[in-house]
């Protein structure tokens, strides 16, 4: 359930605020979240979960605008941060470093100091030379390093090549036959604290039975590591339940939340989750105006003033999101591809597509870009970023500005001319 809805006049709104108006008065093209959206989701996510001990940690490379952050932090949630910057913008937002992981498979030196400073719950590692690193930088800094290994269960997700991480060909994680030995030589290793067991399969999941799948292969190593003696306090399934883009359907969070407690039955960890998208996909839109009609004699496009610049996934993943008019149309429908003014081929938004006619000026909403969308978007053909708003009820706030042209060309500086 979400918050986009058409009202009586058939004008698409986000909550109480009618979209038309935010177009009006912030330009397009624009992101909107709606607080009462993420508030269920977080709810949707958390209910299920009430009885068993647990933190939720939002992987914040889905959205991580501070507004949104904050009010993670403010609903008692964590983070899971995959870089330096993350992890900044995770402290700024009010996220006690307490309940922050930190997952990826390249961390800089200055980024593992960083995180050691800070105090973090707990490293979730993806190599054996990360685990020696960490170990040296927690003994230059006098600190021990809490870690979990990251164990790639080798299970299919059966999602989108690009974001399956958890099967052998995968960069991602340690291989669960080699898992037991990391741990083994973690064990041995002076500055380095063993507090949990990791694994995240894949992103996009619309089926319970790879996940329950990997927790049953990590049950199976924690016997063995028990049985040598290691003691840890988490168990960090990761993030990966899928959402409603188009005709999925993915688990509830009730089916997912009860399933997992059934299959952990018996094991005595904390759990941490690491849900995104989950969370965010679906609270969030992206807001652009038709600029031009073209016609072609193969095909109508639909050119429009957002592109892969603002919204990456339909390029890179042939992902769909479904478009939506603002002012709703009952006219005719014609096939066009919805496309934007970046110089590719693939940057399109839609293709294909059964749309009412549009026109120019026209605004349309593609729909479930709350996850991946800014947090990916660029600065490509030196477009500036485009305004991300915040609805709550019946009120809006523009929690990041549109860049500037000046923007674009901050900290860059042209070298003075030699001969
Ligand atoms: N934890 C880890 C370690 C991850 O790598 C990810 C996502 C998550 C949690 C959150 O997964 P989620 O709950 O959002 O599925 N850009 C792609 C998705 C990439 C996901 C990468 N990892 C897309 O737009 O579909």
């Amino acid at each position: 359930m979400h918050d986009f809805i058409y009202d009586k006049e058939g004008r698409l709104c986000c909550a109480d605020v009618e979209l038309e108006k935010v177009a009006a008065e912030v330009g397009t093209p624009f992101y909107c979240y709606s607080l009462g959206t993420l508030k269920r989701h977080i709810q949707a996510f958390e209910e299920p979960l009430e009885g068993i001990e647990h933190q939720t940690c939002f992987a914040m490379k889905a959205n991580s605008n501070l507004a949104i952050l904050a009010f993670m932090a403010k609903k008692g949630l964590g983070a899971d941060v995959v870089s330096g910057g993350e992890l900044y913008r995770a402290l700024k937002a009010g996220i006690p470093a307490s309940k922050i992981v930190y997952s990826g498979v390249g961390k800089t030196t200055a980024e593992i100091d960083m995180a050691i400073g800070e105090g973090i719950m707990m490293f979730n590692i993806e190599s054996e030379q990360e685990l020696e690193v960490i170990d040296e930088r927690a003994g230059a800094l006098g600190k021990k390093a809490p870690i979990s290994i990251r164990v790639n269960p080798d299970v299919d997700p059966q999602t989108h090549p690009y974001i399956s991480t958890g099967m052998k060909d995968n960069k991602f994680g340690i291989d669960i036959e080699a898992s037991t030995r990391q741990y083994l030589r973690a064990r041995q290793m002076k500055n380095i604290e063993i507090v949990g067991i990791d694994c995240h399969i894949g992103s996009q999941l619309t089926d319970i039975s790879p996940f329950i799948d990997a927790v049953d292969r990590l049950r199976a190593l924690i016997s063995t590591l028990r049985a040598a003696g290691m003691n840890f306090r988490y168990l960090d399934l990761g993030g990966g339940l899928g959402i409603t883009y188009s005709t999925e359907h993915p688990p509830h969070p009730r089916e997912y939340g009860a399933a997992i407690i059934e299959a952990v039955k018996g094991l005595d960890l904390k759990l941490i989750f690491e849900p995104g998208r989950v969370i965010v996909g679906n609270a969030g839109i992206l807001v652009t105006r038709v600029l031009y009609r073209k016609e072609t004699p193969n095909k109508t496009f639909i050119i429009v003033d957002a592109g892969m610049s603002e919204l990456i996934r339909p390029a890179l993943y042939h992902a769909f999101h479904d478009i939506k008019p603002l002012s709703l149309k009952h006219g005719p429908t014609e096939k066009a591809d919805v496309v934007g003014p970046i110089c590719e081929s693939s940057d399109f938004l839609a293709k294909d597509r059964d749309l009412p006619v549009l026109s120019r000026g026209d605004l349309i909403a593609v729909m479930s870009a709350g996850a991946y969308g800014f947090t990916m978007a660029s600065n490509y053909n030196s477009r500036p970023k485009p305004p991300e708003v915040l609805v709550d009820g019946s009120r809006y706030s523009v929690v990041i500005r549109r860049q500037s042209y000046e923007d674009l060309v901050s900290g860059e500086s042209i070298p003075e001319a030699r001969g």
